[in-house]
């Protein structure tokens, strides 16, 4: 296997853009990272999206997106994994130059969420989960993710204000990104006293409804070397795992196996141990996710998330930042251009160019990214040359 680099970087300001349609959100990221890679042509594309068909009619999104882009005929694969669709296009991307089958790939991930309402919204996500099992009895992500949140905290003890910590500690990181949905601050008080949603999880408890597009570009680390824009940073460990479907299945109601496997397997591949990386960007869907995905991961122990979180060992500055970007929580969470948008943010902080939300003294990064509730979860190990 050839190693790969991360040699451009792209992304729109997230949020509700009625002004711009599904190809508009995918050409502006995918030209500012094609930009900022310093070429005007790859040899193949992956687009991850979970839902064109439901949020906006449009299906065939990779050949659409290398078409108004102007790169076709190259080859262009559109990548469905629930909201881990742009985790497994960026792995897709990594094996392809990885396998020396192309030089330079561009792996994007887009989806334009609110042209639905909140109801359409819903339902197109709940696709994502058991459709037998679950979501034809009316549960929704909110309500999965709630059930999750009660079990942990029946389990461990893990307490209301812990979950809202982690809102707290990510919407504080999200004011400093000029790409964030929400970039304000909110307090403890504000995230519990929030609109309730599916108790115990509140409005702010929530990741958002997002339109969003995220790009990077790919290639061999020699080509990298021959373009010399930027320091080299390489994608050194992929791992991707799967887990039940159905929330109800698991074995163990309170810890997400698919992303303690994809973790073991990116590690072995980057000769690591979470405990070595510096900075993590991780799948917070909702906020009681973030907790479970720092105990999967192995950062804590199972039950240790949420005072680990409390203690601020999560935060800026802390003992394993978590999240620097804002997270889903307050950047948004366009579901198939999450996995691809937390590339960049390592990305951007391995360059050390983070600005205020920068980490100081990062050389290695982790991006975890997860669709459903864990059925399927990627992982990827970044280190800075
Ligand atoms: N965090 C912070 N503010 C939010 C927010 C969130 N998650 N979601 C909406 N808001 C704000 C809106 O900007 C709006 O503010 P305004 O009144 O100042 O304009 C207000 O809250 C109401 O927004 P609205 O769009 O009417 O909210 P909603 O009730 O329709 O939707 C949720 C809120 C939480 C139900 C929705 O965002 C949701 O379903 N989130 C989960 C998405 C999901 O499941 N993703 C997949 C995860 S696996």
């Amino acid at each position: 296997m050839r190693d790969v680099a991360i040699i451009g970087i792209g992304m729109n300001k997230w949020g509700e853009l009625w002004e711009s349609r599904i190809r508009d959100l995918y050409v502006e990221s995918a030209l500012a990272a094609m930009d900022d890679a310093g070429v005007d042509h790859v040899d193949s594309m992956y687009v991850g999206c979970m839902s064109g068909g439901l949020f906006v009619g449009q299906e065939h999104i990779g050949a659409l997106m290398a078409d108004y882009l102007g790169q076709a005929p190259v080859p262009a694969t559109r990548v469905e994994s629930a909201c881990a669709s742009g985790g497994a296009a960026v792995r897709l991307g990594f094996m392809e130059v990885a396998s020396g089958m192309s030089d330079i790939v561009l792996v994007g991930g887009v989806e334009k969420m609110t042209d639905v309402d909140g109801g359409g919204a819903t339902y197109a996500l709940a696709t994502a989960a058991d459709q037998e099992y679950e979501a034809f009895h009316g549960v929704t992500f909110p309500a999965l993710y709630a059930m999750m949140a009660r079990a942990h905290m029946a389990k461990f003890g893990t307490t209301r204000e812990q979950l809202a910590q982690v809102a707290v500690k990510n919407h504080e990181n999200g004011s400093k990104n000029p790409k964030a949905q929400f970039p304000f601050k909110v307090t403890l008080e504000q995230v519990i006293n929030s609109t309730a949603v599916a108790d115990p999880l509140c409005l702010l408890d929530c990741s958002p409804v997002t339109d969003g597009a995220a790009a990077i570009v790919l290639a061999s680390v020699e080509t990298a070397k021959r373009l010399g824009k930027h320091q080299i940073v390489k994608i050194t460990g992929s791992g991707q795992a799967s887990a039940s479907i159905a929330y109800h299945s698991r074995r163990d109601l309170t810890f997400l196996s698919s992303t303690e496997k994809a973790a073991q397997a990116a590690c072995k591949m980057a000769g690591c141990t979470p405990s070595d990386v510096d900075l993590f960007e991780v799948h917070d869907c909702f906020s009681i996710a973030e907790i479970m995905v720092i105990e999967a991961l192995g950062l804590v122990e199972p039950g240790k998330g949420g005072p680990a979180t409390m203690a601020g060992a999560t935060a800026i500055g802390g003992e394993f930042p978590v999240n620097a970007s804002g997270g889903l929580k307050a950047k948004g969470h366009p579901v198939g251009a999450t996995g691809v948008a937390q590339v960049i943010e390592l990305t951007e902080q391995l360059r050390g160019d983070a600005g205020a939300r920068q980490v100081k003294n990062a050389r290695k990064g982790l991006a975890q990214n997860m669709g459903g509730t864990g059925a399927s979860a990627t992982v990827h190990i970044l280190e800075v040359e």
